[in-house]
């Protein structure tokens, strides 16, 4: 089943049981070593899930849950691998959507000696391609291969979750999102590190990924006019937090959001909008290489072809 988080939309499974998580990895098409991220609608949960929870899990999920931060522990035994790719290490997050937390709070307790009390989910797209914002998307992506999706509207946050890694005795960021390392720093009282070679694996962070069909190029605003003037006569896309020039009939312009939860937002509606056009090329005004900026910054990044 699809549901909707502040972030994208999941593709949901009983985290406990592995049979049912398998038709996740069939659905999207994802690499079976790729972890999930289980969502709980309470802290009460996480001993299920987490063999330890330091301090720092229980400051930034006081901080920051229900919310777009996923908490990457040492796994509780009989966590299974389908959920944490072989790794001994669970994703975990409190998902800030009213629908979400619902849906989550009713898949919480005990049937026939089976204890369920989180959804594995990761965003409902294929593998590699962009996430979902809206219950239409999912249903355009996938199909017949999600059996529901409930409707919640569009996602605030627009990009999947900050992941911070706190499985190692310090705070490792692995994927940027909304939430940013300042701001984590700030409630850590210490600051978050980069990943290094031991870090534990994380394919949102493949190089290639959130990716539309169209090739996207990421240019600096100074560039593009000369870009689109060389580009005279091809069907290219732009998008952009400038406004459009005039005499750019070759060019479908979609304008962007100057801020950035605004951008952030609509980012992968309006990469999806621009891919459907079917043009040669989609040119993307980078945005400011600022930390504020990092999250879209590094979806951008992963989505361009070069
Ligand atoms: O905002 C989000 O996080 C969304 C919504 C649906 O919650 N979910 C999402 O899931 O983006 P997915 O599967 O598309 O991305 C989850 C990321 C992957 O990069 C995965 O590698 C990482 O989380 N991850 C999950 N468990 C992990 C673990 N034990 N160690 C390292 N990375 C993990
Ligand atoms: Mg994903």
């Amino acid at each position: 089943m699809a549901f909707p988080t502040e972030t994208v939309y999941g593709l949901g499974a009983d985290g406990g049981n592995p049979a049912a998580v398998a038709k996740i990895f069939a659905a999207k098409g994802r690499p079976q070593d790729h972890p999930l991220i289980v969502h709980v609608g309470s802290i009460d949960s996480l001993p299920l899930w987490a063999a330890e929870i330091p301090a720092a899990a229980h400051k930034l999920a006081a901080a920051f849950w229900p919310g777009p931060l996923t908490l990457i522990l040492k796994r509780a035994a009989g966590v299974s691998d389908c959920v944490t790719g072989g790794q001994d290490t669970v994703g975990l997050r409190i998902p800030g959507h009213p629908v979400a937390l619902e849906l989550l709070r009713a898949f919480t307790g005990e049937a026939g000696g089976h204890r369920y009390s989180g959804i594995a989910a990761p965003s409902a797209n294929k593998f590699g391609r962009i996430s979902p914002t809206t219950a239409e998307h999912v249903r355009a992506e996938l199909g017949a291969a999600v059996d529901a999706v409930l409707d919640g509207g569009d996602c605030e946050v627009g990009i999947e979750s900050t992941i911070v890694d706190l499985s190692r005795g310090r705070a490792v960021l692995l994927r940027p999102g909304q939430i940013t390392p300042a701001q984590i720093a700030a409630v850590l009282g210490a600051e978050v590190d980069l990943p290094d070679a031991a870090a534990p694996r994380a394919p949102g962070t493949l190089e290639s990924h959130y990716a539309p069909r169209t090739p996207l190029h990421l240019v600096l605003a100074a560039e593009l006019p000369a870009r689109l003037a060389a580009l005279r006569g091809r069907k290219v896309a732009v998008l952009a937090r400038a406004e459009a020039p005039s005499g750019l009939q070759h060019v479908h312009w979609q304008a962007a959001p100057r801020a950035v939860a605004a951008y952030a937002h609509e980012l992968y509606a309006s990469l999806r909008r621009l891919d459907e056009l079917a043009c040669e090329l989609i040119l993307v005004e980078a945005p400011p290489a600022v930390p504020e900026w990092q999250g879209v910054n590094d979806r951008l990044r992963r989505a361009a072809s070069t």
